[in-house]
C-alpha cells in the first residue's frame, strides 16, 4: 500500500506509518523467489510475455507502423514497461491502469535514457571520464538518478561502456574513451551512483550497462555498421567493462545494433549465453537495443518477424525494446514447440524479480511524487555538482608561453566563434540531453561575464557558422574586433548533435570555415586561445601550430560557461586527461595507445630508416596521446621505485614514486601506471593501464604516489584462451600521460615458467 493511503489516520500514526513505510525492510532473496513462484502460478503465457515487452509512452505508432492500443495493452498485462516520455501525472495514470485494471496488477517499469543528467545536466560521459574521478563520476549518477527518480523514472538506460577506439563514431561522446580499465572504473563508479546500495529506495534507480557488446568497434567508425573481432580482443578489450559493471550488481545489460563476426549481437548466443549466464553468472535481464529484434531482418539474419522473435529469445535477450515482437510472436512459438515455456519463465522471473527488489508491489506509485519533482530537480546543490565536475572534465592540451590563464592586464577580451551561444543545437550540453531545458544552460557570453575582472570589457562575436561556410562579412568584422583587443577566445568545435548516436563523421577536422578563422586571428599575432566544444576527439593537425592555448572543453553540461570561464580566467587549473587519443591524421585511425607491437618496431620518432612499422607520410604519434593533459600548474616526478625486482605469485609489487607540484597553483594530478609484457605466449601491448590516482596538491606540496600490482594484475588471455600469465619480465611504467612515463623493470618468478609448460 502506498503511504498517500494513510492520510486520515492520526499525524502520529501518520508519520509512524510511513516511517515504518519506507523502513520496512525489503524483502530477502528467498521471499522475493517465493513471491515470484506464486505469481508466476497464476499467470497466462500472453500475461507472462507482456513482462518482456516494453513499449513508447509517447506514439502508439512506432516506426515499423505497428498500431498498438498502449491503454488496451496495458489492461491486457502485456506491457511490462514503458519508456514515457511525458509528464508524471499521465505516467501515474498509466501505472494505474497496471495495478487496478490488469488481472494480475503487475506494476510496469518505467526506462529511459538519462545518460549525463537528467534536468540538471553533467558534462558528456567522455568529458567526464577525462576527470578521472571516480567520486564526481559516482556522484553525478546518484543526482542524476535523484532527478530522475523524482521525474518518475525507476529505470535508467546508462552507462554506455562501449570501448571506442575510432573518434568518426558519433557515440564515443557517451562512453568513457579507449581503455579498458579506465573505463571499467567508470562503470563501477556509475552502476553505485545509480542504484545505491538499495534499489528499493524511492530515489534509486536500476542501471543498464550498454550495449553488450564491442559497437564500439563499428567498422570504420560508422553508425550501427558490424564489427569483426577476435575473441581475445573481445574478452581483453570490450567486455571488462561490462564484467566490472556485472561485479557490481548491475541490474540489466542491453544489446548493440551491431553484428559481431556475423551475428547481431542482439541474437548472439556466445555472448549473451555463454560469456554473460556460463562465465559470468549474470542474474540480471538483457534488455534489446531499440527495435534491434525487428532489425534482425533487415541484418539479413531472420526471414521475419516470427524468426527475429525466436532468435532473440533462444540466443538469450529477455526483453524486447519497443519491437513489440516477442508479444506478436512469443505465445505462437511456445503453443507450436519451438520454444520452452520454461524458458519464457526463466526471463520473467528476471523481471519480476526487480520488481520486487524495487518494491514495486508495495509502492508503485513511490516515483511519481509531485513534491520530490518540484524539490528535488535542478537545485542549487545539484548545479555546483556539475560545475564542479565540468571544471574537472576539460583538458588543456597546449599552453605556449603559459597563453592561458587571460591575466587581468588583458583589458579588452575578443570572445568570438559560432559556440559563444548557441543553445539551439545543444552545443555545450550536448547530445542525449532530452529532459534539459536549453534555457537552463549558462553560455560562455553568460559565463565571461560573470568571471571577468570589473574593468574587463568582453566583445562578442559569431565570426562564422558552426557547420557549413559563413559569408565573408561576418568573418571580416570578427577580425577587426579582434585587432582591437588585447586577448582572443576563439570557441569552435562541434554543434551538440555532431556526434551522439547516428553522429558518425567521416571527416573529424574543423567544420565548416572555423580552420580559416583560426589562421586569420593567428597571424595577428595577439595572444589567443581556442576552446573546442566537441563529442569526439578531432583532427586539429593542420592549425595546432597556429594555436598558442588549446583547451578541450567537450560539452561540459548546463554550467558549461561558468565552468570555461572559471578555468580560462584562472580561478582555478585545468586537471583533465584524455581518456582518448586525438589522431594526427585521420589515417591513423583507429589509434590507441594499448597496440601491439610488430616485428619491425618504430622506437624512435626520429628514426627514419626504410622498413620500419610506420607511416610514410604522417608521424606513428597522434597529436595528443590517451593520458595528456596540462594543468596551470606544474608536477615534477621522483624516481620510480619498486619493493622488489624479482617477485613471485604471491607477491604483491608495490611501485611508488613522489610527485611534487613546483608551479604556481594549487591543482590536482593524476598519475598513471601501465605495464607491459615483454615476451607472453601471444603479443602484448605496448602499454596497458593499470592504475591511475587522481590528487590535489598545493603549491610546493609533494606526495608519494603509491601502486600495489598483484599477479592477477598481470594475466591476459593467453595461447589457450585462459587467462593466466606465465614468468617473465615485465616493464612497469608511471608518469603524467601515456607518452611520458618512466620505467623499471621486474621479473616475475616460480609462477610458470615457458620452458617447464612446454617441456614436460
Ligand atoms: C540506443 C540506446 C538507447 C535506446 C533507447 C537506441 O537507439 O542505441 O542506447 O538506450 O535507443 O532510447
Amino acid at each position: 500500500m502506498d503511504t498517500n493511503y494513510k492520510i486520515n489516520l492520526s499525524i502520529v500514526f501518520f508519520m509512524f506509518c510511513s516511517l515504518a513505510t519506507f523502513a520496512q525492510p525489503a524483502l530477502n532473496d528467498q521471499q522475493i523467489e517465493q513471491k515470484v513462484d506464486a505469481l508466476l502460478k497464476k499467470m497466462t503465457l500472453r500475461e507472462k510475455v507482456g513482462q518482456l515487452n516494453q513499449l513508447k509512452g509517447n506514439y502508439s505508432t512506432d516506426i515499423y507502423e505497428q498500431n498498438i492500443d498502449l491503454n488496451e495493452a496495458i489492461k491486457r498485462g502485456e506491457v511490462g514497461a514503458l519508456t514515457p516520455y511525458t509528464n508524471l501525472d499521465q505516467m501515474r495514470k498509466w501505472q494505474e491502469l497496471a495495478v487496478d485494471s490488469s488481472r494480475l496488477g503487475i506494476p510496469m517499469l518505467y526506462g529511459a535514457d538519462v545518460i549525463h543528467g537528467y534536468r540538471t545536466i553533467f558534462p558528456a560521459p567522455i568529458g567526464q571520464a577525462s576527470s578521472w574521478d571516480m567520486k564526481k563520476i559516482q556522484n553525478a549518477e546518484r543526482i542524476a538518478a535523484v532527478e530522475a527518480t523524482a521525474a518518475g523514472l525507476m529505470w535508467n538506460f546508462t552507462p554506455m561502456l562501449d570501448i571506442a577506439r575510432d573518434p568518426r563514431w558519433g557515440r564515443v561522446m557517451e562512453g568513457g574513451g579507449e581503455d579498458p580499465y579506465l573505463v571499467s572504473q567508470i562503470a563501477r563508479a556509475r552502476v553505485r551512483g545509480i542504484q545505491g546500495d538499495d534499489l528499493s529506495k524511492p530515489n534509486t534507480m536500476m542501471a543498464t550497462a550498454k550495449h553488450f557488446a564491442a559497437y564500439g568497434r563499428a567498422e570504420g567508425g560508422q553508425e550501427y555498421n558490424s564489427t569483426e573481432v577476435s575473441e581475445r580482443t573481445l574478452r581483453e578489450i570490450y567486455l571488462p567493462p561490462f564484467k566490472a559493471a556485472q561485479e557490481e550488481g548491475i541490474a540489466c545489460m542491453m544489446n548493440g545494433f551491431n553484428a559481431i563476426n556475423g551475428i547481431p549481437a542482439t541474437a548472439n548466443e556466445f555472448l549473451l549465453k555463454q560469456v554473460l549466464r556460463k562465465e559470468w553468472k549474470f542474474k540480471g535481464f538483457m534488455v534489446s537495443d531499440a527495435n534491434s529484434i525487428y532489425e534482425l531482418i533487415p541484418h539479413g539474419y531472420a526471414a521475419n518477424k516470427k524468426e527475429a522473435a525466436y532468435k532473440a529469445f533462444t540466443a538469450g535477450s529477455d526483453t524486447d525494446l519497443w519491437a513489440n515482437v516477442y508479444m506478436e510472436y512469443l505465445p505462437e512459438l511456445v503453443k507450436e514447440g519451438y520454444i520452452d515455456e520454461k524458458d519464457i519463465d526463466a526471463s520473467v522471473r528476471k523481471i519480476l524479480i526487480y520488481k520486487y527488489k524495487m518494491g514495486l508491489f508495495d509502492h508503485p506509485y513511490q516515483y511519481f511524487n509531485k513534491k520530490r519533482f518540484k524539490k528535488e530537480i535542478f537545485t542549487k546543490a545539484h548545479k555546483q555538482a556539475s560545475l564542479e565536475l565540468a571544471e574537472e572534465s576539460m583538458v588543456l592540451l597546449k599552453n605556449e608561453n603559459q597563453t592561458l590563464p587571460i591575466t587581468k592586464k588583458a583589458k579588452k577580451i575578443a570572445l568570438m566563434g559560432p559556440l559563444v551561444n548557441s543553445r539551439e543545437f545543444k552545443d555545450l550540453i550536448g547530445n542525449w540531453t532530452g529532459f534539459s531545458k536549453p534555457e537552463d544552460a549558462i553560455m560562455l557570453d553568460q559565463g565571461f561575464k560573470d568571471v571577468k575582472a570589473k574593468d574587463q570589457e568582453i566583445i562578442f562575436s559569431q565570426a562564422c557558422e558552426a557547420w557549413g561556410k559563413c559569408p565573408d562579412a561576418l568573418m571580416d568584422e570578427a577580425v577587426e574586433i579582434a585587432k582591437k583587443s588585447d586577448f582572443i577566445v576563439l570557441a569552435l568545435g562541434e554543434q551538440g548533435y555532431n556526434s551522439g548516436e547516428c553522429g558518425s563523421r567521416a571527416d573529424i577536422t574543423l567544420p565548416g570555415n572555423q580552420e580559416e578563422l583560426i589562421e586569420r586571428i593567428a597571424a595577428l599575432n595577439k595572444p589567443f586561445a581556442v576552446l573546442v566544444m566537441a563529442g569526439r576527439p578531432m583532427v586539429l593537425t593542420s592549425v595546432i601550430d597556429k594555436i598558442p592555448a588549446l583547451l578541450y572543453c567537450w560539452q561540459p553540461g548546463t554550467m558549461a560557461g561558468e565552468a570555461i570561464a572559471n578555468l580560462v580566467f584562472g580561478k582555478k587549473s585545468p586537471s583533465a586527461k584524455l581518456p582518448m587519443t586525438l589522431p594526427y591524421a585521420l589515417g591513423q585511425v583507429p589509434i590507441y595507445y594499448n597496440k601491439l607491437s610488430s616485428g619491425r618496431p618504430k622506437l624512435d620518432p626520429k628514426d627514419k630508416r626504410w622498413g620500419l612499422n610506420s607511416w610514410s607520410d604522417v608521424p606513428n604519434e597522434p597529436l595528443f596521446a590517451f593520458g595528456h593533459g596540462l594543468t596551470y600548474s606544474k608536477f615534477e616526478y621522483g624516481p620510480l621505485k619498486v619493493n622488489k625486482t624479482t617477485f613471485g605469485p604471491e607477491d604483491t609489487l608495490e611501485v611508488s614514486c613522489t610527485v611534487k607540484n613546483t608551479g604556481n597553483y594549487d591543482t590536482d594530478e593524476i598519475t598513471q601506471l601501465y605495464i607491459r609484457d615483454i615476451a607472453a605466449s601471444v603479443a602484448r601491448p605496448v602499454k596497458e593501464l593499470k592504475g591511475f590516482e587522481r590528487f590535489s596538491l598545493k603549491k610546493g606540496e609533494q606526495k608519494e604516489v603509491k601502486f600495489t600490482l598483484t599477479l592477477d594484475d598481470l594475466k591476459y588471455w593467453n595461447d589457450k584462451m585462459n587467462f593466466d600469465v606465465e614468468d617473465g619480465t615485465f616493464r612497469i611504467m608511471v608518469g603524467p600521460a601515456s607518452d611520458n612515463v618512466q620505467e623499471v623493470t621486474v621479473e616475475l618468478k616460480g609462477y610458470k615458467s615457458f620452458f617447464s609448460k612446454n617441456v614436460q
